[in-house]
C-alpha cells in the first residue's frame, strides 16, 4: 500500500490499518503493552507461564508486542522472578521469539514487531536502591540513607543497558525500550531535585543517566534497530518529589516537553506514553472501576489526562510514533474508543494493558464481528494485587489458574 492508500484505509479501519513512520513499520495499530507476570525462572528465562502469555500475544493479531519489564542487572530486579535476558538464557529467549513469529504468521497472518522493555527497578528492587529520600513514597515503604545509590554505581548502568540491547538483537527483538516510568530508577531520577552530585538538582543532571543510557544503546546497535522509550510523562506527584508537576501536584509540561524534545533529537522512534506511579497513585496509571479502594478522582479525569498528554506529544513531536495507554477501562466500548482516538489523531497506536491479560483475542474477535464486552477487563486491580502479594500475576477474573491463585492468596487478607 502507498501512503494515500494507507490513509484512506486508516479512515475506514483505523485499528487494522498498517502503520509506517521512519524506521517504524507495523502491520496494524494494536499494541500489547508490557505486563509483568513475575513468572520467569530464577535465572530470568521465560517459564511455561511466561511462554503461555506470549504465545497468546502472538496469536492475538497485535502488530506490536511490547515485552514486559526486563532487568538489566540482577540487583535491579523487582522480584526474584522478573524477566532478565542474559548470555546464559539467550537460547530460551531465541526460541520464544522464533516460535512467536511462526505462530503470528500462521494464525494471524502478520509479522509483528517485538520490543523488549529494559529496566532497573530502583526503589522497587528486592533490596531498594533509591535515588534520593522522597517523603511521599516513603509514607508507604520506609527507606533510609544507606539505600541511596552512589554516582559511581549509576555510572556503570549505561553499559548494562547497551549489553542488554546487544543481547536483545541476538534474541530476535526488533527494538528495546529504555524505560523511564512508574517510579523505577530512571523515573525517580527525573525528580531528584534534592540529590547532590552529577545525577541530582539541575535538569541536565536529573536526565543524565536516562539520556546516557539511550546514547549507549544507540552506539551498540545497528541503525535499523528500534530504540524506544516508555515514559511517565508526569508521575503526578507534587514537585519537588515528582516530575512533570507543579508544587500543587498539577500537570506541568515544561520539563517533560524539554525532555521529549531531546528524546526525539536523540532518535527515539516510539514514545509509549504513560502517567503516574502505580505504587503511589495507581488510579492515574490504570483507570479503575471496582475493587478495594476509592480513587480520589473520577476515572474520566484520568482518561482525559491520558488523551490530553498523548495529543500534545503527537502534535508537538511529529517524528515520534505515539503509543496510547489506559484504555482497558472502556470494556464494551473498547474498540469504539480505540478507533475514535486514532481518528482524532490522539495517538498513532493503541496500547492495551489489562485487557490483553483478560481477553487476549479481543482484536481478532472484533475482526470477525465476535467481540464480547463481557470478556473484557473489569478494571478491578486483582492482577496487581496478585503481584503485590508476591505471586505470579495474570487475570484473576477470566483465567482460571490466576482466579484460583487469587482466592488462595489474596482473599480475606
Ligand atoms: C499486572 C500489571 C503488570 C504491569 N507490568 C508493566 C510492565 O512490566 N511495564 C510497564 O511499563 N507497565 C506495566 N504495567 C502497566 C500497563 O502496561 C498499562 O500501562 C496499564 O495497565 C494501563 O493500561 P490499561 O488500562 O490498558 O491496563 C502493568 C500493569 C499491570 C496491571
Ligand atoms: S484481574 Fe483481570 S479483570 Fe481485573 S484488572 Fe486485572 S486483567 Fe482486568
Amino acid at each position: 500500500m502507498n501512503v494515500n492508500e494507507i490513509e484512506n484505509y486508516a479512515k475506514l479501519q483505523p485499528l487494522s490499518a498498517p502503520y509506517a513512520k521512519g524506521k517504524v513499520k507495523l502491520p496494524n495499530r494494536v499494541c500489547f503493552q508490557p505486563m509483568e507476570g513475575c513468572d520467569c525462572m530464577e535465572n530470568g528465562a521465560p517459564s511455561e507461564l511466561t511462554v503461555e502469555k506470549y504465545v497468546k500475544a502472538a496469536k492475538s493479531g497485535a502488530g506490536l508486542v511490547w515485552f514486559e519489564a526486563n532487568a538489566v542487572c540482577p540487583e535491579g530486579r523487582t522480584n526474584p522472578r522478573q524477566m532478565m535476558l542474559t548470555r546464559e538464557n539467550l537460547p530460551e529467549f531465541k526460541k520464544l521469539l522464533s516460535d512467536m513469529r511462526s505462530i503470528a504468521a500462521k494464525e494471524a497472518g502478520i509479522s509483528p514487531v517485538f520490543i523488549l522493555q529494559l529496566t532497573h527497578s530502583g526503589r522497587q528492587s528486592i533490596t531498594p536502591m533509591i535515588a534520593y529520600r522522597n517523603p511521599v513514597y516513603e509514607e508507604r515503604r520506609p527507606a533510609c540513607d544507606d539505600m541511596i545509590v552512589t554516582d559511581e554505581y549509576l555510572d556503570t548502568l549505561p553499559a548494562k543497558y547497551a549489553e542488554s540491547a546487544r543481547l536483545a538483537i541476538e534474541a530476535g527483538f526488533d527494538g528495546v525500550d529504555v524505560k523511564s516510568c512508574h517510579g523505577y530508577l530512571f523515573q525517580e531520577l527525573l525528580s531528584s531535585f534534592t540529590r547532590e552530585g552529577r545525577y541530582g538538582g539541575s535538569f541536565e543532571n536529573r536526565t543524565r543517566l536516562y539520556l546516557d543510557s539511550i546514547r549507549a544503546v544507540k552506539a551498540a546497535v545497528p541503525e535499523d534497530f528500534l530504540i524506544t522509550t516508555r515514559l511517565s510523562v508526569s508521575d503526578m506527584v507534587k514537585k519537588p518529589y515528582g516530575f512533570g508537576t507543579d508544587e500543587e501536584g498539577e500537570l506541568d509540561m515544561t520539563e517533560p516537553d524539554r525532555l521529549i524534545g531531546i528524546l526525539a533529537d536523540e532518535g527515539i522512534c516510539m514514545l509509549n506514553v504513560t502517567v503516574g506511579n502505580p505504587y503511589h497513585n495507581p488510579h492515574v496509571n490504570r483507570p479503575y472501576r471496582q475493587g478495594g479502594y476509592t480513587p480520589p478522582e473520577e476515572a474520566s479525569v484520568g482518561l482525559e489526562r491520558f488523551e490530553t498528554i498523548e495529543r500534545h506529544v503527537k502534535e508537538n513531536y511529529p517524528s515520534l510514533t505515539v503509543i496510547g495507554s489506559g484504555l482497558s477501562y472502556y470494556r464494551d466500548d473498547l474498540i469504539g474508543q480505540s478507533e475514535r482516538q486514532l481518528r482524532e489523531g490522539i495517538c498513532d497506536v493503541i496500547g492495551y494493558g489489562r485487557v490483553s491479560l483478560a481477553y487476549p483475542m479481543f482484536y481478532r474477535d472484533s475482526l470477525k464481528g465476535e467481540f464480547s464486552g463481557k470478556k473484557c477487563c473489569l478494571a478491578c486491580s486483582k492482577c496487581t494485587l496478585l503481584m503485590r502479594a508476591g505471586q505470579v500475576s495474570g487475570c484473576a477474573v477470566f483465567n482460571e489458574y490466576y482466579r484460583e491463585l487469587y482466592k488462595r492468596t489474596c482473599m480475606n487478607k
